[in-house]
């Protein structure tokens, strides 16, 4: 018992100099990438080259995908309405959810239960059918093929990460499209979340690696709309169709 109220393993201070993870931070930021950095604090080890350079495309692939992009959206207009840079950038990553962007986490969760479980990816599409269910890390709405998986594939492929998670995903692809008969894509959750087991992160983490990529993205948007654009951003009205009661009396 220490006799104090927080403990925890990240950060220290030893003679007025702070550690992350063990390794001296005035030391860290001479030496690695910030990348090596960020896996470092996650995982409590440092990546091998090839681990970093995969984590460094995960986190590129995820640092922006358009002004329409909700998070993206939602980011720029917050900011569109004179709150601070910070308040408009936690608008966008409170966006991130289960249909956008948050998908890794389920969808890792699925990959390693797979695994763990010996549970088989034709199983998983069934009850998912079954259920009326949408399998995380599958489907888009503008691509067919996603084309940063392909790239993420390429680049995990090359730097010997392509294993039984990213087999796996790729199975539950090909099955779902049998069940559906549509192509529902791997996505770009579904890609990061293979690879990121692949790498032994646990799927509780999932989000995480979305959001640190796309915050990058979601401060320049911010920026741009503060020094670029006119206050208060409105959705067209051409938009909004109205089909509640036609106008009508309160009563007496
Ligand atoms: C991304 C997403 C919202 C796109 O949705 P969408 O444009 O409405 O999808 P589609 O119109 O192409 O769906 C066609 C059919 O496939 C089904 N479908 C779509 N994604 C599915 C999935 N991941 N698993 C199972 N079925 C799915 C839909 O239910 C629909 O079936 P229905 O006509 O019987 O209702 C959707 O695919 C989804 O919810 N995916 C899971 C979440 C996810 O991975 N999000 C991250 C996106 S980067």
């Amino acid at each position: 018992m220490t006799g104090k109220n927080w403990k925890s393993a990240i950060t220290g201070h030893f003679e007025g100099i702070p550690y992350v993870r063990g390794y001296k931070l005035t030391e860290m930021l001479a030496k690695l990438s910030f990348t090596q950095a960020i896996f470092l604090v996650l995982k409590g080890e440092l990546p091998n080259e090839k681990e970093a350079a995969v984590l460094n495309a995960i986190l590129i692939a995820s640092i922006d995908h358009g002004v329409e992009a909700p998070s993206t959206t939602v980011a720029r207009i917050t900011a569109s309405c004179g709150v601070p840079l910070s308040t408009a950038v936690a608008t966008g990553v409170a966006a991130i959810g289960d249909s956008h962007g948050g998908a890794i986490e389920e969808a890792a969760k699925i990959f390693q239960e797979i695994v763990e479980k010996g549970k088989s990816p034709t199983e998983i599409v069934e009850k998912a059918r079954f259920k009326s269910e949408r399998i995380p890390g599958f489907g888009h709405k503008i691509y067919d093929t996603d084309p940063r998986t392909l790239a993420l594939i390429e680049v995990a492929e090359k730097n010997g990460l392509k294993g039984k998670y990213i087999e796996i995903a790729l199975e539950i692809e090909r099955e779902l499209e049998k069940a559906v008969g549509k192509k529902l894509c791997l996505n770009i959750d579904g890609i990061t979340a293979a690879i990121i087991s692949e790498m032994g992160f646990d799927w509780k983490l999932g989000k995480g690696f979305f959001i640190i990529g796309r915050i990058a993205g979601l401060v320049a948007h911010v920026y741009e709309e503060q020094t670029r654009e006119k206050p208060v951003r409105r959705i067209s009205e051409d938009d909004v169709a109205y089909d509640g009661p036609k106008p009508r009396q309160l009563p007496k």
